[in-house]
């Protein structure tokens, strides 16, 4: 058990984290981690199914944890789901941005669709999660927003056997180099931390 001391520097208890991508890969991993340290976990991905098996696990875990379905490349559906997220525990504290898709087709054949939902789901959405949740953060006077990005955001893909994929864009470095500064002059005095996990060389 942990001691009160270490309990107090280090538990999540009482705090709510939204995941997006909760129930695959790197969200997972990161909404695992949040509901073990003791914090509520919603989780927030497109397919059901794999959703609940990912919920199931958590409480398997003994963490408190919920989901929501949704495309986050939609945007009615995004405000929806910003909505519904809040209900199981409450306004989050912690908002993770680790949905993403990974389109890596070589530039000549990637559409203005994959470019859209990309933008749509890499960039936009943090965004609007962001705005939908940070300044409430900043109005309890506690936050936190931590997005992922890919290296890919700023250099191309060339993988053994494929052409050079220019133009895998993966927004959401764009919008968490912006985000320090969106930061302090939309919640100038909020200790609102947002925090770009860059995994350089994961791939
Ligand atoms: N894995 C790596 O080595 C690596 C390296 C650098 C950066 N990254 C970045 O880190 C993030 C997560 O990567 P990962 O490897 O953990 O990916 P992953 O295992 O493929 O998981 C992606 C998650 O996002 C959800 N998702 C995808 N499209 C969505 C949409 N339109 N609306 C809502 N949820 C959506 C997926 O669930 P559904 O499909 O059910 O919606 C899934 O939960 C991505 O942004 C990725 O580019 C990954």
């Amino acid at each position: 058990m942990m001691p009160d001391y270490m309990e107090e520097l280090y538990s999540l208890r009482g705090l709510v984290a939204v995941v997006t991508g909760g129930s695959s890969g790197i969200g997972q991993a990161i909404a695992t981690a949040l509901g073990r340290a003791g914090a509520s976990v919603v989780l927030v991905a497109r397919t059901g199914r794999a959703l609940d098996e990912a919920v199931a696990g958590l409480r398997q875990l003994g963490c408190r944890a919920d989901r929501v379905a949704a495309d986050l490349g939609d945007r009615a559906a995004l405000q929806r789901a910003a909505e519904l997220a809040t209900r199981p525990f409450g306004e989050p504290d912690v908002l993770v941005n680790a949905a993403g898709v990974n389109l890596r087709p070589p530039l000549e054949a990637l559409s203005a669709e994959d470019w859209d939902r990309t933008m749509a789901v890499n960039l936009d959405a943090p965004f609007l999660l962001g705005q939908a949740y940070g300044p409430r953060m900043a109005g309890r006077g506690f936050g936190r927003i931590i997005n992922l990005a890919s290296q890919q955001a700023v250099r191309a893909v060339d993988e053994p056997g494929q052409q050079l994929s220019g133009v895998h864009a993966d927004g959401s470095a764009a919008f968490a180099a912006a985000s320090p500064v969106d930061a302090r002059t939309a919640m100038p005095r909020a200790p609102i931390t947002f925090s770009a996990s860059s995994l350089a060389g994961a791939r």
